[in-house]
């Protein structure tokens, strides 16, 4: 028979094995919410690109999309904060790029070049504990030179 001391071990120990796999889920649960889905899917050069972002909840601090491996200052292409009234904050990767965001965390990318090609990234801030990220690889193809004669 088992003793009091053994079975509160036990509830314990149970206790914190729930409460270490809780730890574990929440964060990749919370990762993997986070999609963004691109329209067109393969976008041609001049074409309008729509990075449009799900699973995002409904009230969140600010968001930021970078364009590179790494998200920092440098490759920071805008900040939206959706209290201010004119929400949107240029950064460092802009450039001559004409991008407007929505305030629903998507992005819409003008006369899509080649140039634009590279790893995309969203970082969410939901509060200062938690932010919410997301990326995906975009290539801007070149329109193949004899398209015109091909389809006229
Ligand atoms: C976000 O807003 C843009 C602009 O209104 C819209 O085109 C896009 O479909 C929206 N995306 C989602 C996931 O609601």
């Amino acid at each position: 028979m088992a003793s009091p001391e053994g079975a509160r071990r036990h509830f314990s120990k149970g206790l914190l094995l729930s409460a270490s796999i809780l730890a574990l889920w929440v964060p990749q649960g919370s990762r993997a919410a986070l999609r963004i889905q691109k329209i067109p899917e393969h976008p041609q050069k001049n074409q309008d690109l729509l990075l449009s972002v799900r699973g995002i909840p409904d009230t969140f601090q600010d968001f930021n999309w970078y364009l590179g491996e790494e998200a920092h200052g440098g490759t920071m292409l805008f900040t939206y904060i959706p209290e201010l009234q004119r929400p949107q904050r240029d950064g460092g990767a802009m450039g001559q790029r004409d991008i407007v965001g929505f305030p629903n965390g998507s992005m819409l990318l003008h006369r899509a070049q080649p140039t634009d090609s590279g790893t995309y990234q969203v970082a969410v801030t939901i509060n200062p504990a938690w932010t919410m990220r997301a990326k995906t690889k975009v290539r801007v193809e070149e329109l193949p030179a004899d398209n015109a004669k091909r389809h006229p």
